[in-house]
């Protein structure tokens, strides 16, 4: 999305529109007039609860600036960069969200198995579910990772048990 020198939102491509009709709730929680077809043409102060705060940022913004939000349920990114014109003058800033939400809890769930594995336990397995692409293809990997893991060590726990048992028959 786009806003003028003004800070005036005359730009917002479909993605971003698709964007805020589905966390249109969690922008509500922090904004609980929110509504994601009137966004063009507002002023961003109009989203901010602390709106000198934004524009303190974006009047010295140089280059980009990032900023990760917890905005209700989701983890949303901010990336935004300023439009300079050829004279050096600052003429708008453009925009980028991004939900990480999904990469996020995925980052939480890999931690807790991680941890667990540092600990000795393999037994852990990830939930495949509402995962497609590369988190289900690495969900995969990990999971048998761990399962193969888990089992190789059982296998050799029996075998050492096996000796133990045989060592203490032959003394
Ligand atoms: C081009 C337009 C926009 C610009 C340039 C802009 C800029 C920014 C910046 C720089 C931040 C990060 C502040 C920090 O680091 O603490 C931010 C936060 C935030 N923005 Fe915007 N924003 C824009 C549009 C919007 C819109 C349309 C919404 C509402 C859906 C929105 C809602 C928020 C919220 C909820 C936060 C975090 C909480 C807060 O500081 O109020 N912004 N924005």
């Amino acid at each position: 999305m786009i806003a003028d020198g003004d800070y005036n939102i005359i730009y917002l491509n479909r993605s971003s529109e698709h964007l805020f009709h589905d966390a249109r709730e969690d922008f509500g929680t922090l904004i609980p007039q929110f509504n994601p077809d009137k966004i063009l043409g507002k002023n961003i102060d109009f989203f901010h609860q602390n709106s000198a705060h934004q524009r303190n940022i974006l009047e010295h913004l140089e280059k980009t600036y990032t900023k990760e939000m917890q905005i209700g349920n989701r983890v949303m990114v901010i990336t935004a960069n300023p439009i300079i014109d050829l004279d050096g003058e600052r003429i708008g800033t453009v925009v980028e969200w991004t939900d990480r939400t999904a990469e996020v809890a995925i980052e939480r769930e890999i931690d807790s198995m991680v941890e667990a594995a540092s600990q000795g336990d393999f037994s852990t397995q990830l939930p495949l579910e509402n995962k497609t692409g590369f988190f289900h293809n690495l969900t995969q990997g990990l999971n048998s990772l761990a399962s193969n893991t888990d089992a190789a060590l059982a296998d050799m726990q029996r075998i050492l048990g096996a000796m133990h048992a045989a060592t203490l028959l032959n003394a």
